[in-house]
């Protein structure tokens, strides 16, 4: 999507094939940061300090790490080695996990010196993939929109925009272009449909402010909330319909994502309105029943200690609200129960959050 006017993807491989860059997603939406990333080692840790976040594009990031490591050392120490280190970044996107997978299925029968060559060429058909299925994503859930929009007599007043909710950042900051709940909404957009988004704040790491920025930048109307506003505008009738992404949907229709989409399904189910989930292929995982099997990760509790932002002086800055000692805990995802989700958009399609609309759009899955 678009940053100034130009289109931009939130990674890609670097102009002398080297490495890759990334836009540091840590100091967004105060300052926009390329970085270079050209070790396993710095992919890992950009990973893990959320420098690059959001479910599809950790997936696609690991595996450029897997690539850049094999340029290092290609033999089977090398590459299990490599695949160990990206594993243990972040455990509830799936899609990490996928993406390791796909490399590991195509590098291990390999002799070692042509892995470096598969694995980047693996990683960028990775990306091209997520893109594809964003778009799809975006395709699928348009239609879904106009739907609630011909229905709009019901909503509200006709002429008005549709008023979507979505929470944390499930934009093209999160995939590799278009995202995966944001994808429906630019898609509205381009087609010239009226949308407004009700963007949630997203405690503690606000990733709600990068989903305002990328928003804006592409032109789309916008509105941050703080969490605890979501309830009451959907109680009030201000919101039409909640889209959200995941970072792991269980066999059973279970959706694991950022730590309050529970509650916005819950006042969506209270309020009488739509609660759609929208994630590709990679995020769901066939291998886990049900959603009480999910790991849930537990980030460090500075999270809610310190604030981040901009001092007086303009540079980045932050704000000790709490001292070190105190107590605090910190999950960074919920299980949304498949009950509480009208549906999920796909890449294939849209379907009930169950057994068998999961396995309806994809009977080839495993198990
Ligand atoms: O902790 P984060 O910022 O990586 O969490 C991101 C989310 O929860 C997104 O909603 C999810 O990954 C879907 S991204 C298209």
């Amino acid at each position: 999507m678009k940053v100034n006017g130009v289109h931009t993807r939130a990674i890609w491989p670097s102009a002398d094939g080297q490495a890759v860059e990334i836009i540091d997603q840590t100091v967004l939406p105060h300052a926009f940061r390329v970085l270079r990333l050209s070790t396993v080692e710095t992919i890992a840790e950009a990973i893990r300090q959320m420098q690059v976040r959001g479910a599809p594009l950790i997936g696609v990031s690991a595996a450029y790490g897997v690539a850049l490591a094999m340029r290092h050392s290609a033999d089977d120490a090398s590459l299990t080695s490599c695949m160990a280190l990206l594993a243990d970044t972040r455990p509830t996107a799936v899609n990490l996990h996928w993406a390791l997978r796909r490399l590991d299925t195509v590098l291990r029968p390999l002799p070692a010196d042509q892995r470096a060559a598969a694995a980047w060429l693996e990683a960028a058909r990775l990306a091209e993939e997520d893109v594809e299925q964003c778009r799809a994503i975006g395709r699928h859930g348009v239609e879904l929109l106009r739907r609630l929009a011909e229905s709009r007599p019901f909503l509200s007043r006709p002429g008005e925009p549709l008023r979507i909710m979505t929470h944390c950042n499930a934009g093209w900051l999160a995939t590799v272009d278009h995202g995966t709940a944001l994808a429906p909404i630019y898609a509205a957009f381009d087609a010239g449909l009226a949308v407004n988004a009700w963007v949630s704040e997203t405690r503690p790491r606000n990733q709600g402010l990068l989903t305002a920025w990328e928003l804006s930048e592409h032109g789309v109307p916008n509105t941050l909330i703080a969490d605890n506003a979501a309830g009451w505008l959907l109680a009030r009738g201000a919101c039409d319909a909640v889209i959200v992404g995941a970072d792991r949907i269980a066999a059973n229709g279970d959706v694991a994502n950022k730590i309050g989409t529970y509650l916005k399904a819950l006042a969506a189910r209270a309020a009488g309105v739509p609660f759609y989930v929208a994630a590709p292929r990679p995020t769901i995982d066939f291998c886990c029943a049900a959603g009480e099997t999910i790991p849930i990760e537990e980030r460090s509790g500075d999270e809610l200690r310190l604030l981040h932002g901009l001092g007086d002086d303009g540079r980045l800055a932050s704000l000790r609200q709490l001292p070190l000692t105190a107590a605090v805990v910190n999950p960074a995802f919920d299980i949304t129960p498949a009950a509480l989700v009208s549906a999920i958009i796909t890449e294939r399609g849209v379907c009930e959050a169950s057994p068998i609309g999961l396995r309806g759009l994809y009977p080839e899955a495993e198990p």
